[in-house]
């Protein structure tokens, strides 16, 4: 069908059919659904009729199949013009086969891998029925009190943006139409959704044009230059308007300067939330504010279906504006074929056959290693196979590791630490007990893990926070371990073993207690189902740490927001004698956090040299090429991130410290030494004026080439 057949189907619509087209629900609502008929209550109260659901446009959140197939069967019998359903889900890290979190996926830094993943949980959701995936989420984050920081890649603009273009190709590869393995991408919180003040889930969100532009709309953006097919809306306000009801973001900027012409749908209830915002009086305004935005489609709230049609009537809105939502609703579906095949990839059978198969599962295996940052190794990793380990802790036989935004994925399916260890050295080799709960804990269970750690050469701790503790509506003020977990550690202390601490956890957290108290520390995040198995491969040394931090991690929580591309300030810290007080610092804390951003060690050692820029001045025609040796130093095979960073030294308006501007990740064969090369383009040096024109200013820049923020070498350079 091609836009004016659309738009031929558009006319012989009434207008309830085409406000219901604008209309998501929840699978429960549906004929064919497991749940059906448990929602005539629900239905009442948010004042829609079977004949609204019957013309529904889309639904939230089925799986399935063999369910989805029923529901699109039931949905095509009653409805009138034929228009099949849109299923749309959230696959966020993963389907059923979990990768790690997204902010153990940014500390990968490997790009292809991550496309790998969103494109096996493209394959996993499209047999099973699933056509559009609420991902990838790409919000800068910079304060771990924020639960959903887990769902970011992590803090920095460059990063988050190739994880987002990336994720996006993965998720709906080059054609959508014909490969019935990809589900279409809704790149989420547009915008910035991740900078809620005082890291509370919701807040308000209060910053510059200036700054939004500069750090957090970069990588919404590359999602969208490498087609994400949807945007859906975020909670917060953006200059004091929701985003829901923003004309100037969603209208403006999406539509009118960026060209978006695909659907944008609200975030769950966020349109109704317009009138606890306070810009909407009622459920009719808060419809006229968010489609006037350009909000296409009403994500669980019935505002679209109770108040368009009187608006309408009353001249309020035109009917026209209606018509351009649901064309492009209509268009969606046609991109994913549904007109012809509204059952697109549901297979039932290959549905048993691709979801969690062994090749899926690898992949998350070697992802879950290549996402876990070594923060701290005093020699004593990787194990060896004739020690006696003490597996201690609440999440040494834990299958809460998939993290809260993998709801699809079954923590039944998950492997455990201790069945990870079992794979390697035999059951005399390893002492397991839990010590305490996340929480809570027994004196029983404290003397128990005391016992199994005596009998033991090395204890590995495996601590953390349960998946409930992050996530959604997950923001906490104190982000250390729970106590008696601090407790549990600071006895096993007591016995002078050494100590390899395990995290499992979605955000940085305060590590005082954990990290002064063991003699390493492994940050394996929220791993995914292959998470023992990959924990197991890193401790013993069969895969060699490579992860580095997406997010730094604080000192403590009175330093956050801490990130790496900070403004120096007219009295940076160091720039005085260390006695003098007026300059910017903490009197009880330092201005850096615990782990820089970058920051991740291996077991093996690297040594980069031979530094060379092409130059020492770059033009808009003629950039640098900057090329090094990097070489393995040590006894084992390992990668290495190599980072380069800029300086703007003079700008019209500050400029951070140090932006990253490119990134290699690098594998070595001990001894081996290769050639790193990077270039770099004028337009690297852009950013926004006060003006909001995004260009680069004459002048001295300094680049530093590292392997963390702050492991660097650095060289000057003129742009001329
Ligand atoms: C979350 C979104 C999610 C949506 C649908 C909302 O509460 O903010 O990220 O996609 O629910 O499940």
């Amino acid at each position: 069908m091609d836009k004016e057949l659309l738009k031929n189907l558009i006319k012989q619509m009434t207008i309830d059919e085409k406000i219901a087209q604008l209309m998501q629900l929840a699978t429960p609502f549906f004929k064919g659904s497991s749940h059906e008929g448990q929602i005539t209550g629900p239905m009442e109260k948010l004042g829609i009729t079977n004949y609204m659901v019957q013309n529904t446009g889309s639904v939230l959140g089925a799986s399935g199949a063999k369910e989805i197939r029923k529901i699109q069967e039931e949905h095509l019998k009653e409805n009138r013009l034929g228009i099949p359903l849109l299923f749309m889900s959230d696959v966020v890290h993963g389907y059923k086969t979990i990768f790690p979190v997204p902010l153990a996926i940014g500390s990968s830094w490997d790009v292809n891998l991550a496309k790998k993943s969103a494109e096996i949980a493209a394959r996993e959701a499209a047999v099973s029925g699933i056509h559009v995936t609420f991902a990838p989420m790409v919000d800068l984050v910079r304060d771990p009190r924020w639960g959903r920081v887990m769902e970011s890649t992590g803090e920095d603009s460059y990063l988050n943006s190739e994880f987002a273009r990336a994720q996006v190709q993965g998720f709906q590869g080059t054609d959508l139409t014909n490969d019935l393995d990809r589900v279409a991408a809704c790149v989420k919180h547009f915008a910035a959704y991740g900078a809620p003040e005082g890291g509370r889930d919701y807040n308000t969100v209060n910053m510059s044009e200036r700054q939004m532009r500069e750090s957090y709309l970069p990588a919404y953006k590359a999602a969208l230059d490498a087609g994400s097919e949807l945007v859906m809306t975020a909670f917060n306000t953006v200059d004091g308007i929701p985003a829901t009801g923003n004309k100037k973001l969603m209208r403006d900027l999406l539509r009118d300067e960026w060209n978006f012409d695909g659907v944008v749908i609200s975030d769950w209830g966020a349109v109704k939330e317009l009138i606890p915002h306070g810009v909407a009086k009622d459920a009719t305004e808060a419809a006229r504010k968010a489609i006037e935005a350009g909000v296409d489609i009403e994500m669980m709230t019935t505002c679209y279906a109770n108040g368009l049609r009187s608006l309408v009537e009353n001249s309020e809105i035109e009917e026209s504006i209606l018509d351009e939502a649901v064309l492009r609703i209509l268009q969606l579906k046609q991109k994913l074929g549904l007109f012809e095949n509204p059952y697109r990839g549901a297979d039932v059978k290959r549905e048993q056959e691709i979801v969690m198969c062994g090749q899926h599962r690898q992949i998350a295996r070697e992802l879950a290693a290549k996402s876990s940052v070594l923060l701290k190794n005093e020699g004593i990793l990787p194990l060896k196979k004739n020690q006696t380990v003490g597996l201690i802790g609440p999440f040494a036989e834990s299958n809460d590791i998939l993290g809260q935004w993998s709801w699809l994925g079954a923590k039944d399916d998950a492997v455990t630490v201790r069945q990870g260890l079992h794979k390697k050295v035999t059951n005399t080799k390893l002492k397991v007990a839990k010590g305490c709960g996340v929480e809570a804990g027994t004196e029983a269970e404290l003397e128990e893990a005391l016992e199994a750690a005596k009998q033991s050469d090395v204890i590995v701790l495996a601590l953390g926070e349960d998946s409930e503790m992050s996530g959604e509506a997950g923001s906490r003020s104190v982000i250390q371990l729970p106590e008696v977990q601090l407790k549990l550690i600071e006895k096993i202390h007591e016995l002078d073993k050494p100590i390899i601490v395990v995290l499992f956890n979605g955000r940085p957290l305060d590590l005082h207690g954990v990290f002064d108290k063991s003699n390493a520390v492994l940050e394996a995040w929220f791993p995914g189902t292959e998470g023992g198995n990959a924990i197991a491969d890193l401790l013993y040394g069969d895969v060699n740490p490579s992860g580095k931090l997406a997010m730094s991690i604080p000192y403590s929580v009175g330093q956050v927001p801490v990130y790496y591309n900070y403004f120096n300030t007219g009295r940076p810290k160091d720039a005085h004698d260390a006695q003098i007080r007026y300059v910017s610092q903490y009197l009880d804390i330092p201005n850096e956090p615990l782990y820089p951003f970058g920051f991740g060690l291996s077991y093996t050692t690297f040594s980069l040299r031979d530094i060379r820029p092409s130059s020492n001045t770059l033009t808009a025609e003629q950039g640098l090429t900057i090329s090094m040796i990097l070489e393995n130093t040590g006894d084992v095979a390992g990668e290495e991130v190599v980072q380069l960073y800029v300086q703007d030294l003079v700008g019209e308006v500050v400029r951070p410290v140090k932006e990253l501007k490119g990134f290699k990740k690098v594998f070595l064969q001990p001894g081996e030494a290769k050639e790193v090369v990077f270039e770099l383009a004028e337009d690297a040096l852009r950013y926004h004026h006060t003006d909001l024109q995004f260009k680069s200013d004459k002048g001295e820049f300094i680049a530093y080439i590292g392997n963390s923020c702050n492991n660097v070498t650095s060289f000057p350079f003129e742009l001329n």
